[in-house]
């Protein structure tokens, strides 16, 4: 794969690393506590990793979200930023910036990702209407279904193959749009949804060329495309490493083209420009009109959107930051890093490397756990016995059950490690992969889990688990013995 001219550093003599371009002025003291503690921990979470206490964490690579390290840039702007309820000078920078980047005409600002997808959903799907996508992500399906919409997802079948060389497995299928098309009539599509860096399917992008013959469909049809934006940075750089025809073009270009062929842009701020916020923007005076007046009611004034206005500020130089490639490549850059070594260690991951984290692949690390024990929430709690660094399950866990109560087996189990943006150093990442390796040399020791507490909606975040043996305290034991009072 072709790295970016303009910031690529070539070692001499070492192997190939990430290099930052930037240096660490703030730091933050992080605890490593002891094995025995740490399986205290995870069972006073209920072995859901949403419920541990960052107190107990290590490494703490559960999400991006809100997470990525702010600039001097973002930190100073927050001390110009104009307190108002209405008017605030501070919304108009940050419209100035989102106009520029993404190229649209009218921007919305919402607390959050989630507020986005509430109020689109709200406003555009009916009772009985049909929404594909490249794929969905958890609150995204929650909000349409909420609203009597069903998700199909359509993207390419590369998509779910751990093992691909595959540069865009978050490409839809055209074919499968159009049988969708022709099986349900184009009026109960009022969208297809394309998500930058699919989150859900191991942060992969999608490429231009797919981008534009899934709008000539959807032109045809009168079928709008909506664009989570959440992740669009990264989605750009891999466009300009992946893609020949954009190797020259700055990501700004990028930036601007894919958001020219959406009707709606909506994203979470707290992945991609900052750590709060989120805002939803549109080329059509009409299709503002329609969302404006639910903003006010749902999350503030149109000039604040339910964002503090020092958060305003730094989503405003966070926009510019994202179109620097030295910026923007910096979580894919870890990512492949981490990937890369895995892969070489016999590890099942996600390949190839995509956005926002590095994903291991459950059911290959742990084939004898059944999925109805959930393999990757069972992985997610090990790997904290292991090493006290906190991923996501990405699996069952976070899936749904259907009308009969029985789980809806997810697509793929997976282990989410996110690498938010200039956050962590080399060395944490290979501790993190030495004690990876461990695990999977002891895999055979680790059991599945079983729901205690099972809430009806968005069941990952607060539910809660047990293990279906005593394995926490055995994996816990081998540790003891192979790295004595070791961390
Ligand atoms: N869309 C995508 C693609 C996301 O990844 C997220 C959040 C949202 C929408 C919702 O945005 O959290 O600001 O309300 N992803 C986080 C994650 C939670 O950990 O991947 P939000």
């Amino acid at each position: 794969m072709k790295q970016n001219g303009a910031t690529k550093v070539t070692f001499y003599h070492s192997p190939q690393i990430p290099l930052e371009l930037h240096k660490v002025r703030i730091v933050q003291k992080l605890h490593l506590k002891p094995v025995d503690e740490r399986v205290e921990a995870i069972k006073k979470g209920g072995f859901n990793t949403f419920l541990l206490n960052t107190e107990d964490i290590f490494l703490d690579m559960l999400t991006d979200s809100g997470t990525n390290a702010m600039s001097d840039n973002q930190l100073s702007s927050m001390m110009h930023a104009d307190d108002a309820y209405a008017g605030s000078q501070s919304y108009y920078r940050l419209e100035k910036a989102v106009q520029e980047i993404f190229g649209t005409r009218y921007f919305l600002p919402v607390h959050q990702g989630r507020a986005a997808e509430n109020i689109i959903s709200q406003v555009f799907i009916k009772k009985g209407d049909v929404i594909p996508m490249n794929y969905h992500f958890t609150t995204t399906k929650a909000h349409m279904e909420l609203n009597g919409g069903a998700v199909h997802e359509i993207f390419a079948d590369e998509a779910l193959k751990i093992k691909s060389t595959h540069p865009f497995k978050g490409n839809i299928d055209a074919e499968k749009f159009n049988s969708l098309i022709n099986q349900y009539g184009a009026e109960k599509i009022p969208f297809v949804r394309f998500e930058a860096s699919t989150n859900l399917i191991g942060g992969q992008p999608f490429s231009l060329a797919n981008m534009k013959m899934v709008k000539s469909i959807a032109d045809a049809h009168n079928i709008m495309i909506v664009l989570d934006a959440s992740l669009i940075g990264e989605n750009a750089w891999f466009i300009k490493q992946r893609e020949p025809e954009y190797a020259n073009a700055t990501i700004k270009d990028i930036l601007n083209e894919m958001c020219s062929l959406a009707d709606i842009i909506y994203f979470s701020s707290r992945k991609l420009s900052s750590t709060r916020g989120g805002g939803i923007c549109t080329h059509s005076k009409d299709l503002y009109l329609k969302m404006r007046d639910l903003i006010p009611l749902y999350e503030g004034f149109l000039t604040y959107g339910g964002i503090s206005v020092r958060e305003i500020e730094a989503m405003a130089v966070g926009f510019y930051e994202t179109t620097d490639e030295t910026v923007i490549n910096q979580s894919p850059s870890f990512v492949a890093y981490a990937v890369d070594e895995l892969d070489k260690l016999g590890i099942p991951v996600i390949t190839p490397a995509g956005a926002l984290g590095c994903h291991v692949d459950a059911m290959g690390f742990l084939p004898h756990i059944p999925q109805a024990e959930y393999p990757a929430g069972a992985l997610a709690a090990a790997l904290f016995i292991a090493s006290g660094c906190r991923g996501m399950e990405r699996g069952t866990i976070s899936s749904v059950r259907d009308e009969n109560g029985d789980d809806l087996l997810a697509d793929m189990e997976l282990l989410r490690l996110a690498f938010p943006r200039r956050v962590f150093t080399l060395s944490q990442t290979m501790f993190l992969i030495d004690r990876i390796k461990w695990l999977f040399d002891n895999r055979d020791l680790v059991g599945g889990l079983r729901f205690v507490e099972e809430p009806p909606v968005l069941r990952f975040f607060m539910g809660r688990l047990e293990p279906v043996s005593d394995w926490p305290e055995k994996l816990a034991e081998k540790f003891k013995s192979d790295f004595g009072d070791s961390l």
